[in-house]
């Protein structure tokens, strides 16, 4: 089975359980509808528009992690509705805010708005479950109010939702890109983790209070507005960093090439080849971040080695081969560069264990060190520098083809000369024309 038939069937799969459960919901609303007060019917209809507007709202946590508030309203609904009333809720508000995205422009397939539906229906329902199977339920309404006994259906309520719609969408971006579905989920749980467990808990807090006053949930928008400020001032200083980190590695970068677009170069090629490669777009962002501060520690190495036009000594060689390890020491003391550390620690390691700093050899090397060392000896062969002419490019991607399997990882780099050649940037030989000596890399 190919993997776009196993992403239709998960999706259909997806599509008929939520519906299923859907139709069920539906189904008992109809059979009980005498038991249904107006009070019930209009806190519905009330929730229905909370939850909608919920998700409408997201706020920017970084550059590429956007929070969707749609949480609040999921766990406010879940513990103030019945049942049916609440799975059905979810499934609508979901839907009319996946289908405002399509007519805004910003899905241009059904694929999503059905896993994202879909999936909100099936958390919320695998959450509901949690919630009624953890003792301590019955604790949070009614005459024998303890909510500390409630706390942990409550902790129950919220984890299986999030851990459940993490996995239903990990699973769908899996099926879209060549990264397994285990990484994927670490990376969003460790993405979205902390602001999903602050929406959660600004959700109970909603429910409770709604359930004793409704008009006392009203003072929960304001701590709800603060907590979406500190979200994004959060952001803010997260992207103020990168961009002091990142100009920190550019004028090291001139130090060293004469240049300061060695690694905006090399950040273009490695998101094309991370691409090609069917990395997922947040690895890949990861892996482009890393490349642009790669070389950050040769701000520990003096300018007599750094600059030295001839072979360097044993000596100067042992000093410049720790600019890795520096370079990863750097970046440990920034939140915002985790994801790079291990990645330009790695960067001079070779496919055949003989590199530096830990001679990892295959797959053990990281899958963005393998990829920043193609490019970025490919780039450093090609570039003119101050002191001598780059190479062309048939004498770079020779050099590369003779490295792959013992420099190079053998798949990165078939991918990166396939890369070139589709560009127009690199000919084979069989059909070679003129000298295609690339400058930039748009050259092609
Ligand atoms: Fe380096
Ligand atoms: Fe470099």
């Amino acid at each position: 089975m190919t993997r776009r038939h196993a992403l239709h069937g998960y999706i259909a799969g997806i599509g008929l359980a939520s519906g299923g459960v859907l139709a069920y919901c539906c189904y008992q609303l109809v059979e009980q509808a005498r038991l249904h007060s107006v009070e019930i019917l209009t806190t519905t209809l009330l929730f229905l528009v909370i939850t909608w507007a919920c998700n409408q709202r997201s706020a920017y946590l970084s550059d590429s992690t956007l929070v969707n508030l749609g949480s609040i309203g999921v766990i406010a609904t879940i513990l103030v509705l019945p049942m049916e009333n609440a799975l059905l809720l979810i499934g609508l508000a979901k839907v009319a805010s996946e289908v405002a995205l399509m007519v805004r422009g910003q899905r241009r397939s059904w694929r999503a708005p059905v896993v994202n539906a879909g999936g909100a229906v099936l958390a919320a329902l695998a959450g509901l479950i949690a919630f009624h199977m953890v003792p301590g339920n019955n604790y949070l309404w009614g005459q024998d109010y303890r909510p500390l006994l409630a706390l942990p259906a409550l902790f129950a309520l919220g984890a299986t939702y999030h851990l459940a719609e993490t996995a239903v969408v990990s699973a769908a971006i899996t099926l879209t890109s060549k990264e397994r579905i285990v990484s994927i989920f670490v990376s969003v749980i460790r993405d979205m983790i902390l602001p999903e467990v602050s929406l959660i808990v600004v959700g109970i807090v909603f429910a409770v209070m709604w359930r004793f006053r409704p008009v006392l949930s009203a003072f929960i928008v304001v701590p709800m507005f603060v907590s979406l400020r500190s979200f994004e001032s959060e952001a803010r200083l997260r992207k103020e960093t990168i961009e002091a980190v990142l100009k920190m590695a550019e004028s090291i970068d001139y130090r060293d090439t004469g240049t300061y677009e060695h690694s905006q170069r090399l950040a273009e090629m490695t998101k094309e080849l991370a691409a090609a490669l069917g990395l997922t777009p947040e690895h890949t962002a990861e892996i482009v971040l890393a490349s642009r501060v790669h070389d950050l520690g040769k701000i520990g190495i003096s300018n007599d080695i750094l600059l030295k036009p001839g072979a360097l000594t044993p000596e100067e060689r042992h000093i410049m081969q720790d600019h890795p390890s520096i370079g990863a020491n750097i970046l440990s003391s920034y939140s915002a560069f985790q994801g790079s550390i291990d990645i330009v620690r790695h960067h001079h390691e070779r496919w055949d264990g003989r590199g530096y700093p830990n001679g990892l050899r295959g797959e053990e090397i990281p899958i963005g060190s393998r990829i920043i060392t193609v490019v970025d000896s490919f780039d450093s062969m090609t570039a003119d520098r101050p002191y001598r002419r780059g190479m062309t490019v048939d004498d770079a991607v020779s050099r590369l083809k003779d490295g792959m399997g013992t420099q190079f990882d053998p798949r990165v780099s078939a991918t990166f000369i396939q890369l070139l050649i589709e560009q127009g940037t690199y000919v084979p030989v069989e059909n070679s024309g003129p000298d295609l000596r690339i400058v930039t890399w748009d050259a092609g």
